[in-house]
């Protein structure tokens, strides 16, 4: 079907999942996330990644949890740095992705990146860090990425401008379609986030069609 590489996420917290020991459901019992692991390694043909959370109750279940991941060539491992019951909202617990860069493979740190300074405080703690997955900080500011290269908030005049932020990797067309998205106008305040969570003001939108 083409595709090259399979993320297996073991950090869904949602109940329905987590019942059924899917997402991070699987961090409840490790013999079987290695099983899992050791059976998707001896037949998978794609390169295989994971996203994980910290644990499930807990992120003194990570370091045990690296240890599993440390046995398979993962072609990446993503960490959200909260537990299964933190979900989106608990604080993100920095210090105890600390044990993931003992991996050999690439290790990329997700969780409450919004701004540019929430970036420069994780390169502080983390210098030697190769990569960071942004979540909702890109959903609700689809110009995140250009402000963490230092390009500066764009000024829009049209949404193909905006569509046109997809090239450098926004979520454009994932914000707009998430349900309750909508396109801020100049001097919005607040644009609330429609699972209500934590957001900031939509920087690169609010211009857009006003
Ligand atoms: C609406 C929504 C949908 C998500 N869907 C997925 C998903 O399909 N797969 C996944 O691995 N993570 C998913 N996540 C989790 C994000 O990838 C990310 O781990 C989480 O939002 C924390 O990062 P953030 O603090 O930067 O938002 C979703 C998050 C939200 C808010």
């Amino acid at each position: 079907m083409g595709y090259e590489e399979v993320d297996l996420n073991v950090g869904c917290p949602s109940g329905t999942v987590v019942a059924k020991h899917k997402g991070a459901g699987m961090l409840g019992d490790l013999r079987q996330l290695d099983d899992c692991l050791a059976d998707i390694f001896s037949r998978c043909p794609l390169k295989v990644s994971v996203k994980t959370r910290l644990g499930l109750y807990s992120a003194e279940e990570f370091p045990a949890i690296v240890e599993i991941y440390r046995k398979y060539p993962l072609s990446r491992l993503i960490v959200h740095v909260r537990d299964r019951d933190g979900m989106y909202k608990s604080e993100p617990d920095v210090e105890a992705f600390a044990p993931a860069l003992s991996c050999p493979f690439p290790v990329e740190y997700n969780g409450n990146i919004f701004t540019p300074a929430d970036l420069d405080s994780l390169r502080q703690r983390y210098p030697n860090l190769s990569a960071a997955m942004l979540g909702r900080g890109a959903v609700t500011n689809p110009a995140l990425f250009r402000e963490l290269r230092r390009g500066g908030i764009p000024r829009l005049r049209s949404c193909a401008e905006l569509y046109g932020l997809a090239d450098e990797g926004a979520v454009v067309l994932s914000a707009l379609h998430v349900p309750g998205f909508r396109p801020g106008r100049q001097g919005d305040p607040e644009i609330p986030h429609p699972a209500g969570l934590p957001c900031r003001r939509l920087g690169a939108v609010s211009e857009c069609g006003a």
